[in-house]
């Protein structure tokens, strides 16, 4: 089964709002887990605008597994490597950005992402680079000595037209299977809901989802628990395809 990612940054996004003690991003990780996350997601940005570096250090002690989201940048490379996630997801930053905007560039910058990916390596977390869905960034990525890479799926998120939804699928599949024939372990995310992931779960090579806002979202209305297993049932549901 397709493994499920959940990413607990707007839980402190809301904290951060009144800079009060809750919600508490590891209550939530601790429910999404019980309720079936496989492993729990944090973006420590370098404008510190959810996730604090208390947090870091605290969910890695208490989470089964800690995937950490970060820009390749000194200072936050070098908290991850004191830390030691389980694993690290190399995301573009830029300030002014709601979100992360596009794909991290690994084929414009073959020397800094290798050399960072060499260093978390060299403590034992596995790295994966969050891409476009392109060949070129695939090839690239392959080349910096990443174990995996994460296709963005924001572009397939946000199609309007039933014709633009289907190019960025293919996109994607392409992505994904070239991915995989490099020897990369292969997810997906961003932008992801309860109505867009079917498609995205039925691409064979895709074995892993991180999803963030939409459960949180969700979990607002009906509690962590449940926007948990919902989107755990669509995952499984990969059988009827
Ligand atoms: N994957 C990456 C690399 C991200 O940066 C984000 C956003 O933090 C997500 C997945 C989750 O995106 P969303 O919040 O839209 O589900």
């Amino acid at each position: 089964m397709v493994r499920l990612g959940v990413n607990v940054d707007h839980v402190a996004t809301v904290r951060q709002a009144r800079k009060a003690p809750e919600p508490d991003p590891l209550a939530a990780a601790l429910l999404a887990q019980r309720a079936g996350a496989d492993s729990i997601i944090i973006h420590l940005r370098e404008d510190r605008r959810h996730i604090q570096d208390r947090d870091v250090e605290i969910l890695r002690k208490k989470v089964k597994r800690l995937n950490l989201e970060m820009a390749v940048a000194k200072e936050i490379l070098k908290i991850a490597c004191e830390v030691r996630p389980d694993q690290a997801t190399l995301v573009p930053e830029k300030r002014r950005e709601l979100t992360t905007e596009g794909g991290l560039d690994v084929a414009g910058n073959p020397k800094k992402i290798s050399k960072a990916v060499k260093r978390l390596k060299k403590k034992g977390i596995l790295v994966s680079l969050f891409i476009d869905p392109d060949l070129r960034q695939v090839i690239a990525s392959a080349k910096s000595g990443a174990q995996m890479v994460e296709l963005h799926t924001g572009c397939y998120a946000e199609a309007k037209s039933r014709k633009n939804k289907d190019k960025e699928l293919k996109r994607i599949v392409r992505a994904a299977r070239e991915a995989q024939e490099l020897g990369l372990e292969v997810s997906a995310g961003h932008g992801l809901t309860y109505q867009n992931v079917s498609q995205i779960v039925k691409i064979p090579e895709i074995e892993e989802l991180n999803i963030g806002h939409n459960i949180i979202a969700r979990a607002v209305m009906v509690g962590i628990n449940q926007a948990v297993k919902e989107m755990l049932n669509l995952i499984k549901r990969k059988g009827a395809r």
